[in-house]
């Protein structure tokens, strides 16, 4: 396929290093000069919740701020000493529940403090924690819960109900976070607990192979994956904050995403608190006001968003901005989509700061290809890939493809964040490894003569709606429940803010006729039984859907239609 490839080039303003000298500085890497770094590497016992905050009370840091929270509520701060010692509460509130190492504990919550006590304290006593994003409605959260057999979910009364126990059988305790109105023995009080909760906990010590984490991730086919990461991640979480974060320090960080994603827990809790760094977390909904003034109040210097935020924040037009005093930045990164080039260049005319692009995934644990402090930026480019890490692109067969030859985005395998198995279901993880020895990501991508990548879409059906992944397959098992619903067909439809958007095509049973109702009745059905997220926000409704003699929907061919394209090779279709 021709590249019409773009050679513009960002001069390098807050250049930290120089490309040379960084090259020259990881000439001989090696992931065990990283792995140095951690006290385990002498006694071969880890723990992320011990690297991420004991360390730094034991150090002598443990009056520093670890954690500022807000929301239009509340607004606190912890030191590590704080988090440290609560932590160790409410791993004690576990233990006395008799949860131990390897047990999946799950988090459904909206941000706040609690919840990242919880999770730090679910990892000191060894056990595997499980974010769930609040939005989540009842079928998802169930999905979740039952495919992982979690033995504990942590929650708050808003969200309890969405939580169905007569379906999730292996689910023995459920600890809530506030006040409930109607308090019963079926629930732990999370404040009762907590009251009566030593600060001393023994700590379980793991080895670097034992369970961090699971993030559920989504597909093409079939239901959600549990993404389970192992301890040794942390060794890629502590550089990639080092060399792509370049987090120092005095730094005041800022990562905007929710833990219920990758990116909220890998680089909204793990990597800067590795490096021992002021966290500030910011609950409740996107304004671009109410961005601005958090960075201007806690005078951020670190900041790690998403295209569609910074998308919206250049829509909300450069008026809001000058309000604000955003002089304390010093390098803003992006993640989880393509970065439009313009949004590259308004930010560096806005901000002065350029926009750092990094490109990763769920299954990656880390980030892998970016563009670091220093080297030049191409607008539109992901970057090159971090030291230590093989990227290349490769042809169907798995033959490595020259420069501007698009095919598979694929990472030689392994590296230290890479996940260690999808859970329960090893098939699934054997699909990303069919090429011996490298990962493919399932991108496609090109790369230009000096070593930068660029994203040029999913080789499957996989829907990036403002930088959450959304299965197609979910969505469509979601509509059929639906009682007008006979067939639906589900993809991704460009949009201007959010990347993508999702469109459903549906063909209707006997008996129901389309109107507006109808679509709005199906929109709520999947809002309130999955997500808002993974609603269909455009419906279109199809006498018939094309699908194969096999009885599968081409979703091509429907992408085909939406972007007024040819369809391609039909010969499989039915009629
Ligand atoms: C997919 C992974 C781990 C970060 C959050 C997303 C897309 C991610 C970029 C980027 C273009 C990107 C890819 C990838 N993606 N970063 N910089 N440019 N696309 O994690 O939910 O696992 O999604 O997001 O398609 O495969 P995720």
């Amino acid at each position: 396929m021709e590249i019409n490839h773009n050679n513009e080039l960002l001069p390098s303003v807050n250049s930290l290093t120089n490309m040379d000298d960084y090259e020259q500085t990881y000439k001989d890497f090696n992931w065990e000069d990283v792995e140095r770094h951690f006290t385990w590497y002498e006694t071969g016992k880890c723990n992320m919740a011990y690297e991420a905050i004991d360390q730094h009370v034991e150090a002598g840091r443990g009056d520093k701020i670890a954690l500022i929270y807000s929301d239009a509520k509340r607004e606190e701060s912890y030191t590590f000493r704080q988090l440290r010692d609560k932590s160790n509460q409410f791993g004690n509130v576990l233990r006395k529940q008799g949860i131990g190492k390897g047990d999946r504990v799950f988090i459904f919550m909206a941000r706040s403090p609690e919840l990242y006590i919880c999770l730090l304290g679910i990892l000191k006593i060894g056990a595997v924690v499980g974010p769930l994003f609040e939005a989540f409605m009842e079928t998802a959260v169930k999905d979740r819960l039952v495919d992982s057999s979690a033995v504990a979910l942590i929650t708050t009364p808003q969200l309890l109900g969405r939580i169905s126990k007569s379906e999730t059988p292996d689910l023995k305790h459920i600890i809530v976070v506030g006040e409930l109105e109607n308090p019963d023995d079926s629930v732990i009080s999370y404040h009762a607990e907590m009251e009566v909760a030593s600060e001393e906990l023994e700590l379980e010590w793991l080895n670097r192979d034992d369970g961090l984490i699971i993030h559920y991730t989504s597909g093409s086919t079939g239901k959600p994956k549990g993404v389970y990461h192992v301890q040794n991640a942390m060794i890629q979480h502590y550089f990639s904050g080092k060399v792509v974060l370049d987090l120092r320090d005095d730094d005041v960080y800022w990562c905007t995403a929710d833990p219920g994603w990758v990116t909220g827990t890998s680089y909204g809790i793990f990597a800067p608190w590795l490096h021992g760094v002021t966290n500030v977390i910011r609950g409740g909904r996107f304004s671009p006001q109410d961005w601005y003034s958090t960075i201007a109040k806690y005078k951020v210097t670190v900041w790690y968003s998403a295209p569609t935020a910074f998308r919206m924040l250049m829509g909300a037009g450069d008026e809001v901005i000058s309000q604000y005093d955003l002089s304390s930045l010093r390098h803003v990164l992006s993640v989880g989509e393509p970065l439009n080039p313009e949004v590259v260049r308004w930010g560096y005319k806005t901000y002065g700061q350029r926009i750092h692009d990094t490109w990763w995934m769920t299954e990656t644990g880390a980030q892998m290809i970016c563009n670091y402090p220093g080297m030049g930026i191409k607008p539109g480019s992901m970057g090159r890939p971090l030291p230590g890490i093989e990227a290349t692109i490769k042809d169907d067969k798995g033959n490595t493809v020259p420069p501007y030859t698009m095919g598979n985005l694929a990472i030689k395998a392994p590296w230290p964040s890479m996940m260690n198995r999808i859970w329960n279901n090893p098939d699934k993880y054997e699909e990303y490894f069919r090429v011996q020895g490298w990962y493919i990501s399932g991108d496609s991508a090109y790369m230009d003569d000096e070593g930068y990548f660029w994203f040029q879409g999913r080789i499957d059906d996989v829907i990036n709606s403002s930088g959450e992944r959304i299965g197609p397959f979910e969505v469509e098992s979601k509509l059929l429940e639906h009682p007008a619903v006979a067939e639906a067909g589900v993809i991704g439809k460009p949009d201007a803010i959010r990347g993508e958007i999702i469109k459903a095509f549906i063909s209707l049973r006997e008996g129901y006729v389309e109107s507006p109702e109808l679509k709005e009745d199906i929109y709520r059905f999947v809002k309130e039984g999955l997500s808002a997220h993974a609603a269909p926000r455009e419906i279109e409704f199809k006498e018939k859907l094309p699908k194969t003699r096999s009885g599968k929907i081409m979703r091509r061919v429907l992408k085909a239609w939406e972007l007024n394209l040819p369809t391609g090779d039909l010969s499989t279709i039915e009629d």
